[in-house]
C-alpha cells in the first residue's frame, strides 16, 4: 500500500471514530468531514467509509454524486469558483461560466488534466457589486465577460511557471 493510499485511510478511520455506532444516516455528514479535511472523496476513503457503515462503494457514490457538493479528484492548483447567484446571473454568469469550460477544458466540479485548474459552480459570494464575478483561491475576479475570462486565466497559467 502507497503511504499516500495509507494516510487516507488512516485519515477517514480517525474521522469515524466520532461516528461510533452511528447508522447510515450518518452518511452524508461523514463524507462532508472527509472532503473538508482531505480536500475531495478519494475511491480510497469511499471504500474505507463503506466497510464501517456496511455499504458497498458503489451506494456511496450514488448517494454522493446526487448531491453535487462532493468532489471525486482533489482540487487544482487554483480554484476557480463561478458564482451563478441571482445577481451574476442577471449580468451573465451563465456566459462566463461557459467560456471558463471552453478555456479550461473541463466541466463544472471536474480539475484540469495539468492539476493547475478545479472549476466549481457556486451561489453568491457575497460581492454582488463586482457582478458577474469569479474567485480564484478567494481572490475577486470582477465584471466579467466571456471574453475576458481567458485573460484571468491566463495570469495563473503565468503565475504557475
Ligand atoms: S450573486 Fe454573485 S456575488 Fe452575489
Amino acid at each position: 500500500m502507497s503511504t499516500a493510499v495509507a494516510s487516507i485511510e488512516e485519515g477517514v478511520k480517525k474521522i469515524l471514530v466520532g461516528y461510533q455506532g452511528a447508522g447510515r444516516d450518518a452518511l452524508i455528514p461523514i463524507l462532508q468531514e472527509i472532503q473538508e479535511k482531505q480536500g475531495f472523496l478519494s475511491r480510497e476513503a469511499v471504500v474505507t467509509v463503506g466497510q464501517s457503515l456496511n455499504l458497498p462503494a458503489s451506494k456511496i457514490y450514488g448517494v454522493a454524486t446526487f448531491y453535487n457538493q462532493f468532489r471525486f479528484k482533489p482540487l487544482g492548483r487554483y480554484h476557480i469558483q463561478v458564482c451563478r447567484g441571482t445577481a451574476c446571473h442577471v449580468k451573465g454568469s451563465l456566459a462566463v461560466l461557459d467560456a471558463l469550460k471552453r478555456e479550461l477544458k473541463v466541466d463544472a466540479g471536474e480539475t484540469t488534466r495539468d492539476g493547475l485548474f478545479s472549476l466549481e459552480v457556486v451561489a453568491c459570494i457575497g460581492a454582488c457589486g463586482l457582478a458577474p464575478v469569479i474567485s480564484v483561491d478567494g481572490n475577486f475576479h470582477a465584471n466579467l465577460t466571456s471574453q475576458s475570462v481567458a485573460g484571468v486565466v491566463n495570469q495563473y497559467r503565468k503565475k504557475a511557471r
